[in-house]
């Protein structure tokens, strides 16, 4: 039985997005395929408010940010983390040979600028974090903390994992000016998983010529160069690419102030409803995504409540990492909209009642 996706990525996929896929193959040397592949990124840059060069490779999003490790790090970094990304993104540098000094910020919440005084060196050469924690559902202040990296070393690069804020929550990239920024297209673009995405800054990639062993899939300057000339460096999805390129007309159409207001609006919704219905939402107030809802369980039993749901034809997600057995998260991204979202809620309102 198909199930309406609430989860937190991959999400719903409208069925003429799914039907856009359905174009004809092309080779990815052809004509065809350099004009699909501009028209992505000129969508995209317009959509994002940037001029920055924004990279594609096949893969899920953690490609790129292994990438961005292996481009711009050649012995440290500055980790900070306040969730199981986070954590991710930390063992990602330690796998790839990098020494991580570590910050640990609390989960549920949000890390902020006074969380690294003081721990910036001189030689760190990057500073990452997650912009929108998918563990926790805590959305941290990202020029806050690039701003803070830089005040204490101006070569240290920023680079953040915006997996499931970018296109959902205004991350201001112009004011942000991030080194390297990453995404994929089974989050907030709705569209099935099979492509990467980095915005990448010229100083990220002046640097990357100086470090070594930045492998051949994930070496920036590779993949650049074929950018420049509109084509990929390996095989490409098109199929997904034709979709991405339908998906960027109807969010530039939307418009994007439209898109931020529509996931705000969302997240309060669910929050109003957790609060009545349920204990609440488990990240710090001031600080919570409009992308992913973590919802305290108290007494809810999780397994048989999501069963329930799931026989109703809806799917959510459970707790993430350290808080799973006390969380369950509802996503809200993409192309689901508010009235979406009060039916999700009506049908768990049926459930909590038949159980009361
Ligand atoms: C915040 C965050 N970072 C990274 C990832 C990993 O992304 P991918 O599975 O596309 O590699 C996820 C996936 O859920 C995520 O939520």
């Amino acid at each position: 039985m198909s199930r309406r996706l609430f989860t937190v990525g991959p999400v719903h996929v409208e069925q003429d997005v799914l039907q856009a896929m359905t174009g004809p193959m092309i080779t990815h040397r052809s004509k065809e395929y350099k004009a699909l592949h501009q028209a992505i990124s000129e969508k995209m840059k317009k959509a994002l408010d940037t001029d920055m060069d924004i990279l594609m490779v096949s893969g899920s999003a953690s490609v790129f940010l292994e990438g961005m490790i292996r481009n711009g790090v050649r012995s440290k970094t500055l980790g900070i983390t306040n969730g199981s990304f986070g954590d991710r993104s930390i063992e990602i540098a330690e796998l790839n040979g990098k020494a991580v000094d570590k910050v640990q910020v609390e989960w549920g919440k949000a890390i902020r600028a006074a969380h690294i005084k003081g721990k910036v060196k001189s030689d760190t050469e990057a500073v990452h974090w997650v912009s929108n924690e998918s563990s926790t559902g805590v959305f941290s202040d990202s020029i806050e903390i690039a701003e803070e990296a830089r005040s204490q070393n101006p070569d240290a690069l920023v680079f953040i994992d915006a997996v499931t804020s970018a296109f959902a929550m205004d991350l201001n990239i112009r004011k942000l000016e991030p080194d390297a920024l990453v995404f994929g297209t089974q989050k907030a673009l709705a569209l099935p998983p099979g492509l990467a995405m980095m915005a990448v800054s010229e100083k990220l990639l002046r640097k990357a010529k100086t470090v070594p062993n930045r492998g051949f899939y994930t070496d920036l300057i590779k993949v650049k160069k074929q950018n420049d000339e509109n084509y990929a460096l390996t095989t490409p999805p098109v199929s997904l690419m034709y979709a991405l390129d339908f998906q960027l007309d109807r969010i530039l159409s939307e418009g994007m102030a439209a898109r931020y207001r529509r996931h705000k609006e969302m997240a309060d919704i669910v929050e109003e409803w957790a609060c009545r219905k349920l204990n609440g939402i488990f990240p710090e107030k001031g600080f919570r995504s409009n992308t992913i809802s973590v919802l305290n369980r108290g007494g809810l039993d999780f397994d048989k409540f999501h069963s329930s749901l799931k026989s109703k034809g809806y799917e959510i997600s459970n707790g993430y990492g350290d808080v799973k057995e006390k969380t369950f998260r509802i996503g809200h991204m993409g192309d689901t909209t508010p009235a979406d979202l009060r039916k999700l809620l009506s049908v768990m309102d049926e459930i909590l009642e038949e159980k009361a």
